[in-house]
C-alpha cells in the first residue's frame, strides 16, 4: 500500500550553519570526499551550537549533512558522474535530486568554539549546513558486499566535469 500524497506535507529546515571550502566551481571539485584528499574546509555552525559539539572532537570522522543549495533541476534519471549510463537517481549520489541533501563523510581536524575544521571536503563553498553526525566505527562500517553499478567503474579519481584527476583533488 502507497502512502497517501495528503499525508506528505512539506518541511522546513533551518541550516546550523554554513560550510566554507575551497571548491568555488561545481564542474571542478571532487565527487566524493575520497577523491577530496586534503582539500581543507570548515563547518561554522551559528554560535547557538556551540555548546552541541561538546565531545565530538573525539571523532576523527563525521558525517556531515547539507543542503545542496546549488543543484540544478530536479532528474529522475541521471548518467552519475562515474559511468557514462542513465542511473535513476537514487541509485546515485548526483544533486539533481528531489531533495537535494548532501552527506560527506569526512575528517574531523580541529575545533575553536562553533567552528570544526574539516578534510577532504567535497562541499561548493557557502553550503548551508543541516546537521553534523560522528562517523563511528561500531555503527558504520558495513563489510560491503555488493555496490550496485559502481562496482562495473575503474577505481581512478574524477572531478565533477568527469576529468581524470590525478592530483591532490
Ligand atoms: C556527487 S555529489 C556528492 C555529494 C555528497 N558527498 C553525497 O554523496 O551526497 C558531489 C558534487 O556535488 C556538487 N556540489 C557540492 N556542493 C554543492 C552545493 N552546495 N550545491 C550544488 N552542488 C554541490 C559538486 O559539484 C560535487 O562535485
Amino acid at each position: 500500500m502507497t502512502t497517501p500524497e495528503s499525508t506528505i506535507v512539506p518541511i522546513t529546515l533551518r541550516p546550523i550553519g554554513i560550510i566554507r571550502s575551497p571548491h568555488r566551481d561545481p564542474a571542478g571539485t571532487p565527487i566524493q570526499p575520497r577523491y577530496a584528499e586534503g582539500a581543507v574546509g570548515r563547518a561554522e555552525l551559528l554560535p547557538e551550537y556551540a555548546e552541541g559539539l561538546q565531545d565530538i572532537d573525539g571523532f576523527s570522522h563525521l558525517h556531515v549533512l547539507y543542503f545542496m543549495h546549488r543543484a540544478g533541476a530536479v532528474r529522475l534519471m541521471v548518467k552519475p558522474y562515474l559511468q557514462d549510463t542513465l542511473r535513476g537517481v537514487f541509485a546515485t549520489r548526483a544533486p539533481a535530486r528531489p531533495n537535494p541533501i548532501g552527506l560527506s563523510i569526512v575528517r574531523l581536524v580541529g575545533r575553536s568554539g562553533s567552528v570544526l575544521h574539516l578534510a577532504d571536503v567535497d562541499m561548493l563553498d557557502g553550503t548551508p549546513l543541516l546537521d553534523i553526525k560522528p562517523y563511528a566505527r561500531r555503527f558504520d562500517v558495513f563489510d560491503v558486499k555488493r555496490s550496485g553499478w559502481l562496482d562495473e567503474v575503474d577505481s581512478r579519481r574524477r572531478t565533477a566535469d568527469g576529468r581524470f584527476d590525478e592530483g591532490g583533488g
